[in-house]
């Protein structure tokens, strides 16, 4: 087992970046709740705590406390923000509210070079501050060791308990050393080795896929994303024939989807493949239908339809591998302040009917996404795998407004196509969160030659964003924008118009339906 950092969640939205800093810095880190009693923890043996910020002021009637045993752990503690609140909260400090909410850029001050969370840095740094209750009195042991303009007490420490507070936020980007400040504790103060690795997690992993497993048959749904195709390189490497994969095409995917996932799974990894062309069944479900969130249930239901019988088909199998992700399983902390519920109903294969009693297999469920991208590039998994954009389950029919028809798939095909093309071409593809094409089924009039022409209409959707919960346009060159225009309505018969969507999210939502 890897060492490891536990980090107790107090609501702050910015626990997992807390998390995967750490990780960065190769050692393993786990989010628990803020009230996770000491002994739970302890039996974990970790080899430092740390203290999230979260939006509460220590003082509020119902704000998140820890179980107070978890001082007497006797390993070292960071408190971030509002951690170091608690730290004053209960061994013997005090807080108060501020005149004014400290919020943005700060420069700190570091008093005592001698504290092991600066070594190695300048003595004045920037910092990013948050936070509207501050430190008035010291608790009891601690001293300060680093000041800001409007804080004499902006990091903290007690030497004997190996205990750290800092006022500001170290893991995001807007400190720019404070990647060091967590390398500092983890290393320096915790003692922790560089043990997370991915080549370490793989050789972990295999193991334990297989004391799981024994010799049992294992179904995997591949989509060709990210998550399920390295679960799949993963989980062959592991258990060989044992695996079957099964892929489905809904008759929604991009150009060339459906030949990629065969040529990469199947005749490179030689990985047992079904592949069920469901194409016509939905789409014959599909006719007719205009309402987005219809499509959505008619394309979710069929898939679970298709999948299942396929499963029967590929012979008697005990486990289902599914790549859910370290996100998906954290227990959020019910603060308000946190991301509000997705709002569009999402098809994955976790809703499985009950009937289907499989044991499950989830092999990336303590990794987060750039963690899985790594592991699969230790799998030997191409780029265009590891690193293409997110796509929905349903795929082109919650990109084509309105009714989905084979014609119109075929154009939003097409143009799709070119915009992929140009976006890798000009190196804008790996840069950004999404980049496609939206078929808008209103006609037009245009002119091409001497004839008239009466066509639909192509949006353009170019978005960035962090995790897909908000996005803002991106703004490409006026050149890109061009080419991609002009060879969307020159080489994509039934197009005569192009349009570029800029809208951010919210109000609007990335995909179109
Ligand atoms: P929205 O359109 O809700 O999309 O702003 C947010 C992100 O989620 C993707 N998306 C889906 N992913 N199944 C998925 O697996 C779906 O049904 C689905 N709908 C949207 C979308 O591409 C974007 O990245």
């Amino acid at each position: 087992m890897s060492e490891e950092i536990v980090i107790l969640d107090f609501g702050s939205q910015y626990t997992q970046v807390i998390a995967r800093r750490i990780r960065e810095c190769s050692v393993y880190s786990t989010i628990l709740r803020y009230d996770t009693p000491a002994p739970e923890i302890a039996a974990r043996r970790p080899k430092g705590v740390i203290l999230s910020g979260g939006p509460a002021s220590v003082y509020a009637k119902d704000a998140p406390l820890p179980d107070p045993e978890i001082f007497e752990l006797g390993v070292p503690m960071l408190g971030i923000c509002f951690g170091i609140q608690i730290f004053a909260q209960y061994l013997g400090g005090k807080v108060e509210p501020g005149q004014e909410r400290e919020y943005g850029k700060g420069t700190l001050t570091v008093k005592d070079a001698g504290c092991p969370l600066f070594r190695g840095l300048p003595a004045s740094l920037q910092v990013w501050n948050s936070h509207g209750d501050r430190l008035t009195k010291l608790p009891n042991g601690f001293k300060p060791v680093a000041v800001t303009d409007n804080s004499a007490y902006a990091s903290i420490e007690h030497k004997g308990k190996q205990f750290y507070g800092l006022q500001f936020h170290p893991e995001v980007v807007h400190t720019p050393r404070g990647r060091e400040i967590l390398g500092n504790f983890v290393h320096g103060v915790c003692g922790c080795s560089k043990d997370w690795t991915m080549r370490h997690y793989r050789d972990q992993a295999l193991e334990e896929i297989r004391s799981r497993v024994g010799s049992e048959r294992v179904i995997l749904g591949l989509s060709g994303g990210v998550d399920s195709s390295v679960a799949a390189a993963l989980l062959h490497e592991a258990i060989g024939d044992q695996l079957t994969c099964i892929f489905v095409n809904n008759g929604l995917l991009r150009a060339r989807e459906a030949e990629v996932v065969q040529e990469v799974f199947g005749r490179h990894f030689k990985i047992k493949l079904f592949y069920e062309n469901a194409s016509k069944l939905f789409l014959k479900r599909l006719n007719g239908v205009t309402d987005p969130e219809r499509k959505r249930k008619i394309i979710g239901r069929t898939f679970i339809e298709v999948f299942e019988q396929a499963t029967k088909r590929a012979g008697k199998a005990r486990f289902l591998a599914q790549g859910t992700l370290y996100p998906d399983v954290i227990e959020s902390v019910p603060i308000a302040g946190n991301p509000a519920a997705l709002i569009k109903s999402h098809h994955n294969v976790g809703g499985l009917p009950k009937r289907m009693k499989f044991g499950l297999v989830e092999p990336l469920k303590c990794l987060f996404k750039d963690e899985v991208r790594k592991l699969g590039s230790e799998l030997g998994l191409p780029r265009e795998i590891l690193f293409r954009q997110p796509f929905p389950g349903p795929g082109l029919a919650v990109r084509i407004l309105g009714e989905v028809t084979p014609k119109r798939l075929e154009i939003l095909r097409n143009a799709d196509a070119i915009v992929v093309e140009e976006m890798k071409a000009s190196d804008w593809y790996y840069k950004i969160w999404q980049s496609f094409a939206v078929l808008l089924p209103v006609r037009s009039v245009g002119v091409m030659g001497d004839e008239r022409t009466y066509d639909y209409t192509i949006a353009l959707r170019v978005v960035d964003s962090q995790d897909g919960m908000t996005a803002d346009w991106v703004k490409l060159p006026f050149a890109l924008l061009e080419k991609l225009s002009s060879r969307i309505i020159n080489e994509v018969k039934g197009v005569n118009r192009v349009c570029l969507d800029i809208s951010s999210k919210p109000p609007a939502t990335i995909e179109w339906e």
